[in-house]
């Protein structure tokens, strides 16, 4: 059985808060069988080592970056402009039209923050009522809410609240190095895809060439946590971006992601480079 409800924020905004009750636990998907006879579960894959600077201990991340895009939420869309150049709207709408996003498709916008890559699927025709942006960050959300009115779910990519073949293609901008364990999410991304859906999974990677690396380091790392901090008055915005760059610079390489898609059941797994730094990572559930 299913069940949906709809709560109310202190703000009076709107965020539909999903109860998917008797829901299939489907996170341990992969077990083997000890010598012993106890079963084990695979090892997690973390998107990137710790990162002591920014949380003590491992089980403080996830805490440390809700908290993180909480605060920084009402910031994050010129963030995002000046990040890429003014780039960001152009380029995810690019990326949906080019995975094959058709107006009549539904859509599940994974991460979707602020609502950059939902708003883009709404300019490429979708219907409000065909996109829900699931998000674990009540901040992000309600910026988002301000925007547009999708369905909007409170929750985590690693455990979708949502029935089996929901879907007919979801999307991931620019959050896989949030999430706990690759494999879980995308058994997740999998699970709510219906047969033939499409996954895209737009990443920002570790640039190979030692000079792009020097030259995003010391964008992403030094000038523009520098300038955010000025314009916004806010440290934690700052903050946000140097923590993007640790993620990025300490990610898994794009052969893990790839592995990954195809370990959880997609097929056609496929990796479109832009330029040394983006990556759009495309899939199929057969
Ligand atoms: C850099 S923002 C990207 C927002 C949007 N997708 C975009 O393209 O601008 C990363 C988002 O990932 C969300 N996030 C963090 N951990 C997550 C998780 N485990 N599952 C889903 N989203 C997560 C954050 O709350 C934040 O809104």
């Amino acid at each position: 059985m299913e069940e949906w409800a709809t709560s109310h924020t202190d703000s009076g905004v709107d965020i539909a808060r999903a109860q998917w009750r008797n829901r299939r636990h489907i996170a341990m998907i992969s077990m083997e069988q000890r010598p012993g006879g106890l079963p084990v579960t695979e090892a997690p894959l973390r998107p990137h080592k710790d990162l002591p600077d920014f949380y003590a201990r491992r089980e403080g991340r996830t805490e440390f970056v809700t908290r993180l895009f909480d605060g920084t939420a009402r910031y994050y869309d010129r963030i995002s402009a000046a990040l890429s150049f003014g780039t960001c709207r152009v380029y995810r709408k690019m990326a949906l039209r080019r995975a094959g996003l058709e107006p009549k498709m539904r859509m599940l916008d994974v991460a979707t923050g602020t609502g950059l890559v939902a708003q883009a699927a709404l300019d490429l025709g979708l219907s409000p009522d065909r996109v829900t942006g699931v998000d674990p960050s009540r901040g992000m959300l309600e910026e988002n809410r301000k925007a547009r009115s999708i369905q909007l779910v409170q929750g985590r990519g690693e455990s979708l609240p949502f029935p089996d073949s929901s879907f007919d293609f979801v999307s991931m901008g620019y959050a896989l190095r949030h999430v706990e364990d690759l494999g879980m999410l995308f058994r997740e991304l999998h699970r709510v895809l219906k047969p033939g859906g499409r996954v895209l999974v737009l990443e920002i990677v570790r640039p190979e060439s030692r000079l792009v690396f020097a030259i995003a380091k010391f964008y992403l790392n030094r000038l523009l946590p520098a300038v955010a901090r000025l314009v916004t008055g806010n440290r934690e915005a700052g903050q946000l971006l140097k923590f993007y760059w640790a993620t990025i610079a300490e990610c898994v390489p794009p052969q893990s992601i790839l592995s990954a898609l195809a370990g959880s059941g997609f097929a056609q797994v496929e990796r479109r480079k832009m330029g040394s730094v983006l990556s759009d990572y495309f899939a199929l559930k057969d």
